[in-house]
């Protein structure tokens, strides 16, 4: 695919029955344990993105052996343990890979310099540096906990650590650390967010004890622990099955299933905010894989109503808002997204650049310093105008959310740096296409 540009057109119907790529959060996940562990693990299903291929090299940096047996199988051999690596590790876009490798290299004594893309150097380090240091881990390198940054590990004691933003970034890299500090280490959730980190270490072997107390959540393990290699799957994305599922809603005549979604309830606050808006959006064959609920989830074309997400409901969909906000510019009236603010602290800000892609394609938005609203254009089926080229900055989720809104858009919707869709949704343009979807370079 080319760099230079990527537009949507409107054309027919989306039809047909696809499967979403790997959970990215899951992906990560399962690399970092497998290296952590003794022994092999074996993974399918690996989302092979950008983000993704970085954490598998850093694994190997640390001493693991990391190979690729084909599409989504790998094989992951630990030594117990991360050595030092010879070089820099770059996490290219990646937010998740950093901010978890971060945590698992702490635990150990040795010396490590991290750096990213400029998207990444731009992101704060400072909310997994504070809960490392308190448990002794070292940074040096830029102020303003930016990367490139240095860690020296080792030594670690206990910390009990209550997150002041709902991240499970840093619980997991708190978490990670703990696995290596004297004492274990304990997190503290005022409010609960995705537990992929939690189940995983379970399947390795691990004892994490989880307890709501007084409405938060308490999660804590002992240190000292050995993970023994284990199978994992990973389940589908829904953060990417989102893409294609929302272009079949805001598409007249279109129906698209994707098959083995993830449905675990801390990450599916998307769908259910589609089905207040009176989305038709069915699950079917709902099962357990590896671990995770999962199922075939259907979307149909649909008349939507605008609504207020609820605030409390923002964890379990934090990277869903900038496609949640192109289905309100087709919904009946305004939806207010409340309580957002992690998104400005994404790969880009994200409520700054949805405000902007939006009201470029001629949707009603209001941007506040938390939230978002998005007056829908719909009375009926009446398109949005569209006829916009957006400028992403390099965010893989603005770029794909402005395509899917191209789709059903009067004028044809364009973005910039689409090579970027490959840090988590590698087939994005096959996939859509296949659907029926026009797209074309340019
Ligand atoms: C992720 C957590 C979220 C999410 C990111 C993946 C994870 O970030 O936005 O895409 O895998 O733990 P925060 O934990 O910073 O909210």
């Amino acid at each position: 695919m080319t760099s230079a540009g990527l537009t949507a057109h409107r054309g027919g119907p989306l039809r047909g029955r696809v499967r979403a790529p790997g959970d990215k959060s899951i992906s990560h996940r399962a690399l970092i344990l497998g290296a952590l562990a003794q022994g092999v693990t074996e993974i399918e299903g690996l989302l092979e993105g950008d983000d993704v291929l970085r954490t598998a090299q850093a694994m190997r940096a640390f001493g693991a052996s990391v190979e690729r047996l084909g599409d989504g199988r790998w094989r992951v051999e630990g030594q117990g343990g991360f050595s030092e690596p010879s070089d820099i590790i770059d996490c290219g876009n990646a937010g998740t890979g950093v901010r978890l490798i971060m945590g698992a290299a702490a635990g150990f004594d040795l010396a490590v310099t991290f750096t990213g893309d400029a998207s990444l150097r731009g992101r704060p380090m400072n909310r997994v540096m504070k809960p490392l240091i308190e448990m002794g881990a070292r940074f040096s390198g830029r102020s303003g906990g930016r990367l490139p940054l240095t860690l020296q590990g080792g030594r670690l004691k206990a910390i009990t650590y209550r997150l002041p933003e709902p991240s499970a970034q840093v619980k997991s890299a708190v978490l990670l650390a703990g696995l290596h500090a004297d004492g274990g280490a304990r997190v503290i959730e005022p409010e609960p967010t995705r537990d992929h980190t939690e189940r995983m270490l379970r399947a390795f072997g691990v004892v994490v004890d989880v307890e709501d107390r007084d409405g938060e959540r308490h999660i804590g393990l002992a240190g000292g622990q050995v993970l023994t290699g284990t199978k994992i799957r990973v389940p589908g994305d829904p953060s990417s099955a989102a893409f294609p599922l929302v272009a079949a809603l805001i598409t007249p005549g279109s129906e698209v299933t994707v098959e083995g979604v993830l449905l675990n309830e801390l990450r599916t606050g998307l769908f259910t905010t589609l089905i207040d808006m009176g989305a038709d959006l069915t699950i079917a064959n709902r099962r357990d894989e590896g671990g995770e609920p999962v199922g075939d989830v259907t979307a149909r074309h649909s008349a939507l109503r605008g609504v207020e997400v609820p605030p409390e409901r923002a964890p379990s969909m934090i990277d869903e808002y900038p496609i949640l906000a192109v289905a309100a510019a087709y919904a009946d009236g305004p939806t207010h997204m409340r309580g957002i603010g992690e998104m400005r602290v994404k790969e880009s800000d994200r409520i700054a650049l949805m405000a902007a892609g939006l009201a470029a394609c001629g949707i009603g938005v209001e941007e506040e310093p938390e939230g978002l609203i998005v007056v829908g254009s719909a009375r009926g089926n009446h398109p949005a105008a569209g006829g916009a080229h957006v400028v992403t900055h390099g965010d893989h989720r603005i770029a794909m959310s402005h395509l899917v809104m191209g789709f059903a858009a009067e004028g044809a919707v364009s973005v910039d740096e689409p090579g970027m869709i490959a840090t988590s949704f590698p087939g994005f343009v096959e996939m859509m296409r296949g659907l029926g979807g026009t797209l074309e370079e340019a």
